[in-house]
């Protein structure tokens, strides 16, 4: 595995089998056996947007992982002020043993991981959100026992930091990918075009056809407020509400990463009902984000 987690661009099929493998390990052990890899160390938390599910999972984790967790609010922090992304990841290297980011532009998260010696973990950019599809597919695996052979179908903007990802996942450990979207915010073809599992539907009941997990995101993601109107409108038939998941398995089950806006992109009656799996997925934040940090930092 390298350095930093950025996005999935250079992670392998094999690097995401040794995070499954721990996280499920860790999840069994939590509170019985004494695992304590960032012992002595200490782990800075940049956030320049809001966050409960990964600022209070990372911070666990963390401390579980026997290590120390900074919160950095990023509006507060020099880099806010002019100071070059550069120098902050060079000045931070000589305090931290790593750093976890959730901030605007993936180009300031590389940058970060790049200039500074310690490793950078993505918790969120505009482009990708991959500590999220991670704990997304060990939820997969519990339910269905494995990955390969499942039939994914995301609704909504297909260009957000989770559609991009889990296209990035779904290339690599090729599951049955489908991402219903109107063609302004189809995924980028070139993204989709070299993988035969990977496939854009406009009809949103077409695509639920025989699913496995149903997966929605907010239409408005952070940072992404002004465009709310359009965005509404354009999404708003892509909604994942009974007659949607009628479409699929009856085994079908409910993705979301959360916050969820009820009656959005998804109804309540489905948020609420049996098909929802939505707190199991939210818990295995902190699972695979302390394996993520125990074999990075
Ligand atoms: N899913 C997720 O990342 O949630 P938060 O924005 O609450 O961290
Ligand atoms: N796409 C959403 C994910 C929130 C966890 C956002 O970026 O706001």
């Amino acid at each position: 595995m390298e350095k930093n987690l950025f996005n999935f661009k250079n992670f392998t099929a094999a690097d995401f089998d040794a995070v499954f493998k721990l996280a499920f390990k860790l999840k069994k052990e939590r509170g019985k056996v004494d695992f304590k890899p960032l012992a002595g160390k200490s782990i800075g938390m940049i956030f320049a947007k809001s966050s409960t599910r990964t600022r209070v999972s990372f911070e666990v984790g963390i401390s579980e992982l026997g290590g120390n967790a900074l919160y950095l609010d990023q509006s507060k922090m020099q880099v806010g002020r002019g100071e070059t992304v550069t120098d902050t990841a060079k000045v931070l290297s000589r305090y931290l043993h790593g750093i976890v980011i959730r901030t605007f532009l993936q180009s300031d998260v590389e940058e970060l991981g790049t200039a500074g010696s310690i490793p950078v973990i993505n918790a969120l950019t505009d482009d990708y959100h991959p500590c999220q599809i991670l704990a997304d597919l060990m939820t997969v695996i519990e339910y269905s026992g494995k990955i390969e052979g499942t039939k994914m179908v995301f609704f909504g903007d297909g260009r957000c930091n989770i559609a991009n990802s889990l296209i990035e996942s779904a290339r690599i450990l090729g599951y049955q990918l489908v991402i219903a979207a109107p063609e302004a915010y189809a995924p980028d073809p070139a993204v989709t075009l070299n993988s035969p599992w990977i496939i854009h539907e406009t009809d949103p009941l077409k695509a639920a056809k025989d699913a496995d997990y149903l997966y929605t995101d907010v239409f408005v993601s952070m940072g992404f407020e002004e465009e709310s109107a359009e965005r509404m409108k354009l999404l708003r038939p892509y909604q994942v509400n009974m007659k949607v998941a009628s479409q699929a398995k009856k085994t079908v089950k409910f993705l979301h990463c959360l916050p969820a806006h009820r009656d959005e992109e998804v109804s309540g009656e489905i948020l609420d009902s049996d098909m929802s799996i939505v707190f199991d997925e939210a818990e295995n934040r902190l699972h695979v984000q302390k394996a993520v940090m125990a074999m990075l930092m």
